[in-house]
């Protein structure tokens, strides 16, 4: 019978008990191919070990080795303008600025002079701070220089706990994203960031008052050696006052930094150095 032959057929296909096989194999066969998968899995796993090993003895842990940061950094404002980087609020009504108050409130949060003296350390000003490793041997954890609040003075919150907004004389800080390794300067000279108008707004932007003077970015801040190094790194600030901006109507400004080495607005990157947004102070009066 058919069926009868084709399951015994079957059944001698797993188990044939005349040769010895199963599945069509010997037992010495069986082993011998799992002998060779074996071998060769522990072979590519002691590859892969290998390789990884390699690769970590060629990492530094404190320094990264490919850096997909902008090397030409872009300045960024507080309170964080939204995606269309407007602050329009008016003066009356306090909820419409409330919220720009407490932006900076928590933001310096991280600058209080006592938060300051605790992680960060006195240093020269006016001269790079240099941290070198000296060959294999890492200089880390790295410093970093003390930022103080108060140093933004009547912009610091302290004694004007609204930053000007309530009487419209609004500060903006600015900062400089961090680049590891960059060194800024103007022929010798510490970066400093300018404001102005744009487009035909130059009757409107009033005077500026900037915090620390000049707008400067000390070069005690640079070189940034990276998050891992240097933890407690604090980003050095420039705040800038207006103090007679015209109100109920739109303003351009666009602040930018002066810098040898940082570009500013350049054909690859126009943002590289300069930041722009709308300042609308309404006055119901
Ligand atoms: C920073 O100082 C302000 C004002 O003195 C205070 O309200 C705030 O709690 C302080 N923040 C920290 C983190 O110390
Ligand atoms: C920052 O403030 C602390 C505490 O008031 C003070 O000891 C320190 O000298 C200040 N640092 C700088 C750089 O002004
Ligand atoms: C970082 O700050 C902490 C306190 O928050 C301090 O104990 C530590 O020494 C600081 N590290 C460096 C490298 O300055
Ligand atoms: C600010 O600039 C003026 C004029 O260029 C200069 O005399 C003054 O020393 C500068 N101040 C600082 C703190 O760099
Ligand atoms: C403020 O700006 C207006 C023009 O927008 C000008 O007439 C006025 O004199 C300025 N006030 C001060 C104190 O500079």
């Amino acid at each position: 019978m058919a069926k009868d032959g084709d399951k015994s057929e079957w059944k001698e296909f797993v188990w044939n008990p005349r040769t010895r096989e199963f599945l069509g194999r010997t037992a010495s066969s069986w082993g011998l191919i799992f002998l060779f998968y074996l071998v060769f899995y522990i072979f590519l796993a002691g590859l892969f070990a290998l390789t990884m090993y390699v690769m970590l003895q060629t990492l530094d842990d404190h320094k990264p080795t490919w850096q997909d940061r902008l090397s030409t950094p872009g300045l960024v404002i507080r309170p964080h303008a939204d995606e269309t980087f407007e602050i329009v609020y008016t003066i009356q009504e306090t909820e419409s600025w409330d919220m720009y108050a407490q932006t900076l409130d928590k933001f310096l949060s991280a600058y209080n002079n006592t938060v300051q003296a605790q992680k960060n350390h006195q240093c020269t000003p006016d001269q790079y701070f240099q941290q070198e490793d000296s060959g294999d041997v890492k200089n880390n954890p790295k410093r970093s220089c003390q930022f103080n609040r108060t140093m933004l003075e009547i912009c610091s919150g302290l004694q004007d706990r609204y930053y000007g907004y309530q009487d419209g004389r609004p500060c903006i800080i600015i900062k400089l994203n961090r680049v590891i390794g960059l060194l800024p300067g103007k022929d010798g000279q510490a970066p400093f960031v300018t404001c102005g108008p744009k487009k035909d707004d130059a009757d409107k932007i009033g005077e500026l008052a900037y915090f620390p003077e000049n707008g400067t970015f000390n070069l005690m801040y640079y070189p940034y050696y990276g998050k891992k190094a240097q933890v407690n790194y604090s980003q050095p600030l420039v705040a800038i006052k207006f103090l007679n901006i015209t109100l109920n109507e739109d303003v351009n400004i666009e602040c930018k930094i002066h810098a040898n080495n940082i570009p500013t607005g350049s054909e690859r990157d126009k943002f590289a150095g300069r930041v722009s947004f709308k300042l609308r102070i309404n006055t119901v009066f």
